[in-house]
């Protein structure tokens, strides 16, 4: 049935006389500021940022000019892996405050003219889900085991796990459980930490249940769902061994074969059905895919017009600071979405990833380095900002949606040299101290240059400490000072609005080894990326990520706005 309808869909987009045509709405060109609620503000000086700190910041949002938040995980939760191991999917982690302050977060966001997107954990839960205690309680070949992916182990005493996949974290993606009557027993897997079983999606109850959680926040409100590891969901039914390595960054390179564990084509039905609840509902409420999937025709087919309306653009925050890879990664991109009829999206930066200013002064590769600490070479902080601040300009005059990070508007870079005591990333301790992981950009952001844990919370507490260096980058060293790197994010966001450039179309002018060029709704963006600088197409700079030099050249990796 599944195969019918995709049959049909495919069948529709050959029949060119009725296109779909581009999908609009509020999301096709909006730009979306990702909280990291532990990390964003903390009211009450515990050192975790929580949702009343986040309301009391608002303020802070609206004046920088962004579209909607959408918000890391905030539910119940051991916090095996920082939120993203939900143990109830209803409710508030105590951490971050009540439901109360989930409902007064949305409404007064609402009240300024904010969406909000909160985060949804479909693959796996936590291990403290009621559901997976009643799996251990039940013997196997329960109903309650069948809501997991429970397996028995191979060899004669079932020791070994049933296939050789490994965790996304480093070490078995297998973890044998002790049976209640106190024998070894059999074994669930975890593609994350043993802290996050998987689901079994291929059970009913499941899908019903996910469907429910759906209409309790959409009826609470929100504007939609970013949903985790989208990719995930449905396995390959033999669950095959692949020895491959696991990286949650890694992708999947068109030449080789589809891993058993990502990408499945099952998936696609399970989002045309959360489609079609969303439909139900008033507004435009928005499915996000966070889908690590290459190359971007297969990405795409998670924005079809039936499925969900965008998906994180990943390629592109992978993509090395060139021209020519530059320009490769945005006309594949538009051409992929195109086909389908979605909006591109562009992130640079996010919770998973080194920050893109520390990235971009580490090497203009873009390659994926999975966290910087003490002893590894150390980014170019200088390099680093200025190539940040031009492909920040770069992307937010590029037609489609924008993904902000927080404190990515400060110019914040990466804590690399946070000390390796002090981690707290599952992927540290499970990869045998290879990978740092991901702490070094989930560090609390600074907001007063001089105010204790610079203004994250009323107390010098934060659960990751901060580098004494921040005072600089602080919100009151940066308001209002011409030049600031929060000063250039609010005015890109101000001409992105007024030009209306998140519409587009992008036509190109220019698209050589050193320099990028492009027209969108007037307006020419130039990005030099060569050694020596370029002269200024001729018309007025309207913006710019550095001031040009004395005889008007675009300096190198700088990035300019203007109007012919
Ligand atoms: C997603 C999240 C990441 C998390 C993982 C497992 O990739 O962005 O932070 O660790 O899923 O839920
Ligand atoms: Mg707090």
């Amino acid at each position: 049935m599944a195969r019918d309808r995709e049959h049909a869909l495919n069948t529709d987009a050959i029949q060119q006389e009725q296109p779909a045509g581009p999908a609009t709405g509020w999301w096709t060109e909006a730009v979306i500021y990702q909280i990291y609620p532990r990390s964003f503000a903390d009211s009450d000086g515990d050192g975790m940022g929580d949702l009343p700190g986040i309301t009391a910041r608002l303020g802070h949002l609206v004046e920088l000019g962004i579209d909607a938040v959408w918000l890391s995980p905030f539910y119940p939760s051991p916090q095996a892996d920082a939120g993203y191991d939900v143990a109830d999917y209803r409710d508030v982690d105590p951490l971050f405050g009540k439901l109360s302050d989930a409902d007064r977060l949305i409404g007064e966001a609402h009240g300024r003219g904010l969406k909000v997107i909160v985060d949804l954990v479909p693959n796996h839960t936590s291990c403290a889900h009621r559901w997976f205690t009643e799996a251990l309680a039940a013997p196997p070949g329960s109903p309650e085991r069948a809501r997991y992916i429970f397996r028995d182990g191979l060899g004669p005493d079932g020791d070994q796990p049933p296939n050789d996949w490994q965790s996304v974290f480093g070490g078995p993606a297998w973890t044998r459980v002790t049976e209640p009557d106190g024998r070894p027993g059999q074994w669930y897997l975890h593609l994350f930490d043993t802290g996050q079983p998987d689901l079994n999606w291929d059970n009913p109850q499941v899908r019903a249940e996910f469907l429910d959680v759906l209409r309790f926040w959409l009826d609470r409100g929100v504007d939609g769902f970013r949903v985790d590891v989208a990719h995930g969901l449905i396995k390959q039914a033999d669950l095959a061994n692949w020895e491959e390595p696991q990286e949650i960054l890694s992708g999947q390179e068109a030449a080789k074969p589809r891993p058993p564990m990502w990408d499945q084509d099952g998936v696609h039905e399970i989002y045309r059905e959360w489609r079609r609840l969303l439909e139900k509902y008033s507004g435009e409420r928005v499915l996000v895919a966070e889908a690590w999937v290459e190359p971007a025709e297969r990405l795409a087919r998670y924005v079809r017009p039936d499925e969900m309306h965008q998906a994180f653009n990943f390629e592109y925050l992978l993509a090395a600071w060139t021209a020519p890879a530059q320009y490769a990664v945005i006309t594949r991109s538009l051409e992929a979405t195109d086909a389908v009829g979605a909006p591109t999206t562009w992130v640079l930066s996010n919770h998973d990833v080194v920050r893109h200013a520390s990235r971009l002064g580490l090497t203009a590769d873009g390659g994926r380095h999975n966290g910087i600490g003490v002893g590894d070479p150390q980014p170019d902080a200088a390099l680093g900002l200025r190539r940040a601040r031009a492909a920040s300009l770069l992307m937010l005059a590029l037609p489609g949606s924008a993904y902000l990070y927080q404190g990515e508007e400060l110019g914040l870079p990466e804590h690399t040299t946070l000390p390796d005591e002090a981690r707290q990333d599952p992927t540290w301790q499970r990869s045998g101290h290879t990978q740092r992981g991901r702490d070094g950009c989930r560090v609390p952001i600074p907001w007063e240059a001089d105010a204790p844990s610079y203004g994250f919370g009323p107390t010098d507490a934060s659960w990751l400490p901060q580098p004494s260096s921040w005072a600089e980058y602080a919100l009151d060293r940066q308001r209002g000072v011409p030049g600031s790197t929060y000063e250039m994010y609010r005015t890109a966001l101000r001409l992105r609005r007024e030009h209306g450039l998140g519409r587009g179309p992008l036509e190109w002018l220019s698209t050589g080894d050193q320099v990028l060029a492009f027209r969108n709704r007037g307006l020419i963006v130039m990005t030099n990326f060569g050694a020596a600088p370029v002269p200024a197409p001729g018309g007025e700079v309207l913006h710019s990520s550095a001031p040009l030099d004395a005889d008007g050249r675009i300096p190198t990796d700088v990035t300019v706005w203007l109007r012919p």
